[in-house]
């Protein structure tokens, strides 16, 4: 699998934000985006996969609006004008939650994911290939958009190379007791790189975190680390 012509993730966008695609999108392309559901800044925040950077032409607009118990608007925006609109009653997001929201680009429809559970798909009214820019607008922070290719997956998913265990000492020098885990070759779920995630109940002693993976042929140096958020 040749990664080298991958779109690079945006990292840490500023919202209202617009940013091309280069190639474009292309069957079995994944987009991710890692962020927050803001509390301010109104009630709904969008997603559009469209055509350049104006908003005149746009594939797919995923649109949740915390109003009215919560639902999720979809629509294409063809030359300004918007179709009829496809509206999903649930709400996968939590205003002040983090979340992960991923596009997979299919022949016939977008299938969105929330938090790794499948949620809508939407059939294309425009062809996908029009799409080569991406824009996020309204009430969300985002951490990161990464771009996963048709193929990433199964790639990313041969077998473990190496597992690296971090274990959390109370002082220097001090290690409470932790029970001893030998690095083992397993699979399980992969996730885009760069990752971000919460961490639940925060660290403490003797907490471990496992980070499994394999290490790409293009490689040049690759290395995780824990931010404290305030
Ligand atoms: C409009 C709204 C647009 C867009 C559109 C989708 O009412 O102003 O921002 O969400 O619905 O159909």
């Amino acid at each position: 699998m040749n990664f080298s012509n991958i779109q690079p993730p945006f990292l840490n966008p500023v919202v209202p934000f617009t940013g091309s695609i280069q190639g474009g999108l292309q069957d079995g392309l994944q987009i991710t985006l890692n962020g927050i559901v803001l509390h301010s800044g109104g009630t709904r925040f969008a997603v559009n996969l469209q055509n350049g950077l104006g908003d005149q032409n746009i594939a797919f607009h995923f649109n949740p609006r915390f109003e009215e118990g919560g639902y999720v608007v979809c629509n294409t925006k063809t030359k300004g004008s918007w179709g009829p609109e496809e509206r999903n009653m649930h709400m996968p997001f939590q205003r002040g939650n983090p979340f992960q929201l991923s596009f997979l680009v299919q022949s016939k429809e977008f299938q969105v994911s929330v938090n790794g559970n499948f949620f809508l798909q939407y059939i294309h009214r425009v062809p996908f290939h029009q799409v080569d820019a991406i824009s996020v607008t309204g009430a969300v922070g985002l951490t990161n958009i990464s771009f996963q290719p048709s193929g990433f997956w199964k790639a990313t998913t041969a077998p473990m190379t190496q597992t690296v265990i971090h274990t959390v000492q109370s002082a220097p020098g001090q290690m409470f007791s932790n029970p001893v885990i030998p690095p083992v070759m397993q699979s399980g779920p992969t996730y885009p790189i760069p990752y971000f995630t919460s961490i639940p109940g925060g660290l403490y002693p003797s907490k471990s975190i496992t980070v499994s993976g394999m290490v790409l042929p293009s490689a040049q140096r690759c290395g995780s680390c824990v931010k404290i958020i305030a």
